[in-house]
């Protein structure tokens, strides 16, 4: 499928997926998050593809929302489209796991877009922020909710009513990413990173995914009850026999995804 604000190419049971709207920072607009969701929905349903990067260029992952494109839009527009909101869903709803290679900026949209991700890898030069108030907005797709779970209420506010940008050791120490590499390292990590994703069992990458996930949603009694139930469901599972016993014949293991 020909995409024109987003590069796709599967390479090893990796999807990279680039954003590339270079004259606009990759700001997202309605054609890049269509495609965006598309091509997620895509790899989800291809069996070669065990995980997914999501990267942009080396001067920004995405510099926020389309701003020209918000500008000509009232309350009514985008109550009315719930703008983002499907899309955001969309992404949510992948059970593939999915990983953030930013470099420069992701703010605003940017920033929410990498952590609907499931973990971000960044480079030494990667700057997040929420500086939609300086716009006379303020976060609409997780700036407000998700980087508040992720880096605490004092530096979400911080960050959200000064509009600051937050660097990468600062983002590191935070606990809003992962690991930090070198500019010119990053998309070397983000695939070493996928492809060791990629040699594990599907089943119970998605088992994993889907219980971090649950511990956004839930209360703790229920999210461990949860997280024993997903355990103990894995026992009915080739790919549980197999890891164990390769284990014990001190071999690697063969993972079948059953
Ligand atoms: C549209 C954008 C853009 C954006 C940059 N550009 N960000 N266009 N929407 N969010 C465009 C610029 O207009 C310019 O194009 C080109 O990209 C290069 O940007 P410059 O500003 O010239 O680059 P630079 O001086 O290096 O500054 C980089 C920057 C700055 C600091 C990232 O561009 C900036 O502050 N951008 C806006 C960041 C922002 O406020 N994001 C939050 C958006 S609101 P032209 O053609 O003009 O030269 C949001 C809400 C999400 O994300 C919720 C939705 C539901």
């Amino acid at each position: 499928m020909a995409y024109e604000t987003i590069i796709v190419e599967i390479e090893d049971h990796v999807a990279l997926i680039k954003l590339n709207r270079p004259d606009a920072l990759n700001a997202l607009n309605a054609q890049l998050m269509t495609e965006l969701c598309k091509a997620l929905k895509e790899a989800q349903a291809n069996d070669k593809v065990r995980c997914v990067i999501l990267t942009g260029s080396e001067k920004a992952f995405a510099a926020g929302a389309d701003i020209k494109m918000m500008s000509e839009k009232g309350f009514v527009d985008v109550f009315s489209e719930d703008l983002f909101g499907p899309e955001s869903d969309a992404i949510m709803s992948i059970r593939k796991p999915i990983v953030a290679a930013v470099s420069g900026y992701a703010l605003g949209g940017g920033c929410e877009l990498a952590m609907m991700c499931d973990f971000i890898i960044a480079s030494d030069t990667a700057k997040f922020g929420q500086p939609e108030i300086n716009l006379g907005v303020m976060a609409g797709l997780g700036g407000s909710q998700r980087l508040t779970r992720f880096i605490g209420k004092s530096k979400a506010m911080d960050m959200n009513l000064t509009g600051r940008f937050m660097d990468a050791d600062e983002a590191e120490r935070s606990g809003l990413v992962s690991r930090v590499v070198p500019v010119k390292k990053l998309m070397e990590e983000a695939r070493s990173v996928a492809e060791k994703i990629a040699e594990k069992s599907m089943i119970t990458t998605m088992a994993i995914k889907e219980s971090v996930n649950r511990s956004y949603e839930t209360t703790l009694r229920e999210g461990l009850l949860f997280e024993r139930r997903v355990f103990h469901s894995l026992f009915a599972t080739e790919d549980q026999s197999e890891g164990m016993a390769a284990f014990v014949e001190k071999r690697e293991p063969q993972f079948r995804d059953k």
